[in-house]
């Protein structure tokens, strides 16, 4: 029985001094394993007179269940003390006022887009969209322009690259949003009522123009829209953009795809070299517009004989310029972060028609 309380002695020792958990399976190992000293004592039981055996065999158990529930006691003490150890060393005081960071902001375009967007849903215009490359069947020919029409030539548009072989139609970059129209009249039939924002391109550059640029399109078909419903929403728009009352002016002019077809100016004052929008008597070229031609609308699938409308199509990177006094059109593009940081929006600045 010494020979015992050596092994406990032993044991319990080296697993009150084991520092991880890798020790304590060694420990497990060489005492309780299959090939352990307490398991090599027990296999011995069987060479032993049945006395040694009545008092060798509980004392061999009650030996084997100690060191066992030593073992445990101390894996236990192992984890406690390593997650003590994580919550010392990963404190982290959440009190701390955060590092100060950047934001984004909201580029003039965007900002008026959703501007414009919000103005004509209250009126009851929904967004429509259209591809940016658009085939040639919906840019020029559904809207009346004939394939001599000076917009069309190479020097104007972008026309995408054809391999040779390739008997695609061609595609070009869409030179205005006015093919939503032809896309909407398509999808949804009349009556419509639909306003179209987006990415432009045509092949020019200087100080007010880019290769691409941004515009609303706007189309309203029912039985009876006439060029008065036009004035209204034009001028009901402009005033509620710039926050006053703002006068508008029709010249007639041509669009193959209107008739008759108008340009619209706003009022504006240049005095003191600063223009001012809504006051004065300068006048300031916007947008293009007009009533839909019947040749557009039979494109569309729409009968000219039932229906009518008006359409717009107006500039919206100037509407940004105008409104928040934006110089040069070319540093919307320029990426330029100081720029952005001076002229944008803060996210949460989003438009609302009940303001001001
Ligand atoms: N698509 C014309 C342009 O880009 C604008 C326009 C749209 C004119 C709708 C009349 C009607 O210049």
């Amino acid at each position: 029985m010494d020979g015992l309380d050596d092994l406990r002695g032993k044991y319990l020792n080296g697993i009150g001094t084991a520092a991880t958990e890798a020790a304590l399976e060694d420990l497990r190992l060489a005492a309780l394993g299959k090939k352990g000293e307490v398991a090599g004592l027990m296999r011995e039981l069987g060479r032993m007179t049945p006395e040694e055996r009545q008092t060798m065999g509980p004392a061999l158990n009650a030996l084997k269940d100690e060191i066992d529930a030593a073992l445990r006691a101390k894996k236990a003490a192992l984890g406690d003390m390593a997650l003590n150890e994580r919550l010392r060393s990963e404190w982290l005081d959440v009190t701390l006022p955060a590092r100060p960071r950047r934001l984004g902001s909201i580029h003039p375009v965007s900002q008026v887009m959703e501007e414009c967007t919000a103005l004509f849903a209250d009126m009851g215009f929904a967004v429509a969209e259209g591809p940016q490359v658009e085939t040639d069947w919906y840019n020029f020919d559904a809207l009346n322009i004939v394939p001599e029409h000076p917009a069309r030539q190479e020097h104007d548009t972008f026309f995408m690259h054809r391999a040779e072989g390739d008997t695609r139609p061609p595609h070009v970059l869409r030179t205005h949003t006015s093919p939503v129209q032809i896309r909407a009249m398509q999808s949804q039939g009349a009556p419509i009522r639909i306003i179209a924002p987006g990415r432009v391109y045509r092949m020019d550059m200087d100080q007010t123009h880019t290769p691409m640029f941004h515009q609303i399109e706007g189309l309203a078909i029912d039985r009876d829209i006439s060029m008065a419903n036009l004035k209204w929403v034009l001028e009901e728009f402009f005033s509620a953009y710039f926050g006053t009352k703002v006068k508008t002016r029709f010249r007639a002019s041509h669009f193959p795809f209107t008739e008759p077809g108008a340009e619209v100016d706003i009022q504006c004052s240049w005095s003191g070299g600063s223009l001012k929008v809504g006051e004065g008597d300068g006048w300031l070229e916007v947008l293009g517009s007009g009533m839909v031609h019947p040749s557009v609308l039979r494109a569309g699938g729409i009968d000219p004989d039932q229906w009518q409308g008006f359409a717009f199509g107006m500039g919206i990177d100037r509407m940004a310029m105008l409104k928040y006094g934006i110089p040069d059109l070319r540093a919307f593009f320029e990426s330029d972060l100081r720029w952005l940081r001076h002229y944008g929006f803060s996210a949460l600045d989003m438009p609302s028609v009940h303001a001001g």
